[in-house]
């Protein structure tokens, strides 16, 4: 198999990064994967990875060959299956792809430990096919650390990056546990289940123990205050939530247009329809509550005024993992008059999100390495709902992004000259 490995100098040391992916036998998971691998191959271009371009060019990133992958899932089966039921619904791994990465897909597997799904809900329970056991809060606490240290250890990783990827768990109500990091121990210590869901566990764990941490998945359970003020006592990176891949992306970059020429968006109905777990999971109320609300908060808040919005969610199994939206918006001009627009979206859902997830992997691990602990601000226009970001605007999220990246370049730069 052709390799794009990098040549072995004498006495020069691979830097990898650990990539610990929660949800790691999911559609998007396993499109990951078996994309990066397929990709650091040369079998595939970068195409979708804005990491891979010229705005890049400088910025010291890990090597996508020098990404180790593991993680946490509840499913049974193997990454193979995985990504062979991808191939045979939605054909977006390709057989050649898929037998040229079998045998590293089946090495990942051996990093792949059992996850938890404490207080997951029924539809999860349902979708997954198991339930969650008795286990103590603590026990899952510490089962999750080992299976983590153990995988830095058993690969000789000093860094690592976790993802969010599993599926959308239902709002989770305020609790006194989520107001300080104490608090939250606290409940852990108390075996408090009803105060958590499995991203909470995550999200602590990763805090804990100082790994930048993605959250792509629109659950509110995962960044809870108390947890964000343990990522920031550790001085570790953070950002989330729901990644912006399809309809709400085009959304936040049409909608600003309406807002450059003083046209009033009186209405923007959206529909989406998709198939897969990930459909069967939102096809729940209380799932899907989540989505909506981070998928319709945004228009308000670009175009600065309310207005009538609706975000439709169906779940329709033919269609596995393309995703359809269909958005009316309704508008008015001069002299009153009103006009509309309509679009059709239809997206690939997991081959628009995992070179995304792979973006902010290298960013992430970057930002760390540059001791930039909390928040990344620069990642929002990845997001539909970017943690403490009120910008919606895709295009000013993107000038966020460059000159972030332009500032990483220019410190290379003056600390190259300075050598
Ligand atoms: N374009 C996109 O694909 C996109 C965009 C934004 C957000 N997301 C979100 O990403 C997530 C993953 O999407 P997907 O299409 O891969 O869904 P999926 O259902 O195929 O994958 C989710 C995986 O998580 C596993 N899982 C569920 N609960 C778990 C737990 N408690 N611990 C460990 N594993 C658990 C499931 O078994 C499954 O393998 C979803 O929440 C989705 O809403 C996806």
């Amino acid at each position: 198999m052709p390799s794009r490995r990098r040549p072995k100098t004498a006495g020069a040391r691979r830097e990898r990064v650990g990539v610990w992916v929660f949800g790691a036998r999911g559609g998007l998971a396993t499109t990951l994967i078996a994309g990066t691998r397929a990709v650091a191959h040369g079998l595939c271009p970068p195409l979708g990875l804005l990491t891979e371009t010229e705005l890049f060019a400088g910025v010291p990133l890990a090597k996508l060959d020098d990404l180790v992958f593991g993680g946490h899932e509840v499913r049974p089966g193997t990454l193979v299956d995985a990504a062979q039921e991808i191939h045979d619904r939605n054909g977006t791994i390709p057989l050649p792809v898929l037998h040229a990465v079998r045998k590293e897909l089946t090495a990942i597997d051996k990093n792949i430990a059992a996850g938890t799904l404490v207080n997951a809900g029924r539809t999860i329970e349902e979708v997954v096919g198991r339930a969650a056991g008795g286990e103590h809060l603590r026990a899952v606490v510490a089962r999750l650390e080992r299976d983590i240290t153990a995988f830095l250890r058993k690969h000789e990783l000093t860094r690592c990056v976790c993802v969010n990827l599993t599926s959308t768990e239902p709002h989770l109500a305020p609790d006194k546990a989520h107001k300080s990091p104490a608090a939250f121990t606290a409940a852990i210590a108390a075996n408090r289940r009803t105060a958590v869901r499995p991203s909470s566990l995550y999200a602590y764990v990763a805090a804990r123990l100082r790994l930048p941490f993605i959250h792509f998945t629109p659950a509110n359970a995962a960044l809870l205050p108390a947890i964000t003020a343990l990522f920031v006592q550790h001085d570790t990176p953070f950002m989330g939530m729901d990644g912006k891949t399809g309809e709400t992306l085009v959304k936040s970059s049409l909608a600003p247009m309406f807002k450059y020429r003083n046209l009033r968006v009186l209405t923007w109905q959206g529909y989406n329809i998709l198939g897969d777990r990930d459909g069967a999971v939102l096809a729940h109320a209380e799932n899907k509550r989540a989505k909506v609300e981070t998928k319709d908060g945004l228009l308000p808040a670009i175009l600065g005024y309310p207005l009538h919005t609706h975000v439709g969610i169906d779940y329709v199994p033919s269609l596995h993992d393309l995703k359809t939206a269909w958005d009316f918006v309704h508008f008015q001009g001069f002299l009153g008059c009103k006009m509309s627009m309509q679009f059709t979206w239809q997206g690939c859902d997991a081959i628009l999100a995992a070179p995304v997830v792979l973006d902010m992997v290298r960013l992430a691990d970057l930002a760390q390495r540059r001791g930039e602990g909390g928040p990344m601000p620069h990642l929002a226009c990845f997001f539909k709902k970017p943690f403490g970001v009120g910008e919606h605007d895709l295009h000013r999220q993107w000038h966020a992004l460059v000159e972030y990246v332009g500032r990483v370049r220019l410190e290379q730069r003056s600390r190259r000259n300075a050598t």
